[in-house]
């Protein structure tokens, strides 16, 4: 198969209708954050326990079609003794890398990130391929407060997602482009549209000038919402409302899907907000989820660390797939929680 028909074979697969994309890509500081809440040391036996298990959880391949590994994951094997990538395939869930180095603080733009990892991101990419990733990520962060972010920020990073996305393309892998626009702070829902709109139109102009094709690639944005610490918050209806009312302005008709991040919201703040946004009617792009906490919360609550927690962390986490796969369709209610 030639590199596009596999990137856009891809696509198809990970935008497939019910289903969505499962993120487990968290960094070392990340994960050993989420497993120090439910008091478990994080160890590379810990971390190898954990996702070798909610990636066996039975008929997951039925609601995710993606899954999102850490580097430290791909290179390792499953309980059963078969690799990481090899059990994702089985289960008929592609798999796919974070290849991202992080961020850190941007030079002469105060309060501003800057995320790295473009040198030697060709031959990284290359063993990634031969290991079975089909698609990979990169995160932009952008904090919203007075003064951020600043125009300095959003032009570098915007530069830097898409050097990231032309150099996938160019290798066949089909690059999952995630500007986030962080949820932190007091700022106003109709501030955080004000920044994610410009943000987005920074990103695809960037796109378009890198030679991006729009067509092998997906969107990760966060929704639009107020921020957490803001007195009112939004309720579902009104996310969708703002959220498709920016996207529709600035996000190309050809991009195939938009799948969200969670970035904070509560599992089912997450769940819900997605299918008011997919209750709004066509749309040209499929409206789906790529969610970290909101996905593997009540699963790892339930595992805590324990191997004979297992079938619950995977009752828990098929629950989490199998709702949110309703509401990437539009289907869900909040009596399915039950
Ligand atoms: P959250 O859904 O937890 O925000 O994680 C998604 C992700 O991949 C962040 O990079």
């Amino acid at each position: 198969m030639s590199h596009q028909q596999d990137m856009e074979d891809t696509v198809e697969k990970l935008i497939h209708k019910g289903k969505g994309i499962l993120a487990a890509d968290e960094s070392a500081p990340t994960i050993a954050k989420r497993f120090a809440a439910i008091g478990v040391e994080s160890t590379k036996e810990k971390r190898q326990e954990y996702r070798s298990l909610i990636f066996a959880t039975p008929g997951l391949g039925d609601h995710i079609s993606g899954v999102i590994l850490y580097e430290e994951t791909l290179n390792q094997r499953s309980l059963d003794d078969e690799p990481m990538a090899g059990l994702l395939l089985r289960q008929g869930i592609v798999p796919g890398i974070k290849v991202d180095k992080g961020k850190g603080p941007m030079a002469n733009a105060p309060g501003d990130e800057i995320t790295y990892g473009l040198d030697g991101l060709e031959e990284r990419l290359q063993g990634y391929r031969e290991q079975g990733a089909r698609f990979a990520k990169w995160r932009d962060v952008y904090h919203i407060t007075d003064t951020n972010p600043s125009r300095l920020a959003i032009e570098a990073n915007a530069e830097v997602l898409a050097r990231y996305a032309a150099v996938c393309q160019s290798l066949g892998v089909v690059p999952i482009v995630e500007p986030e626009v962080l949820i932190d702070g007091y700022h106003t829902i109709e501030h955080s549209a004000q920044v994610c709109e410009s943000v987005l139109k920074a990103v695809f102009d960037a796109l378009h000038r890198h030679g991006v094709v729009l067509e092998r690639m997906l969107l990760k944005p966060s929704m639009v919402t107020p921020g957490k610490s803001h007195t009112t918050q939004a309720n579902p209806e009104q996310v969708a409302e703002a959220t498709l009312h920016v996207f529709r302005r600035v996000v190309p008709a050809a991009v195939p899907g938009i799948v969200f991040l969670s970035g904070g919201q509560t599992p089912e703040e997450a769940t819900a907000n997605l299918n008011a946004i997919n209750q709004h009617g066509p749309q040209p792009w499929a409206l789906s989820f790529s969610y970290g906490r909101a996905l593997q919360e009540p699963a790892q609550k339930a595992w805590a660390g324990a191997l004979e927690n297992g079938p619950a962390a995977q009752r828990a986490m098929h629950k989490r797939a199998q709702l949110n796969g309703a509401a990437r369709n539009g289907e869900y209610s909040t009596d399915m929680e039950g």
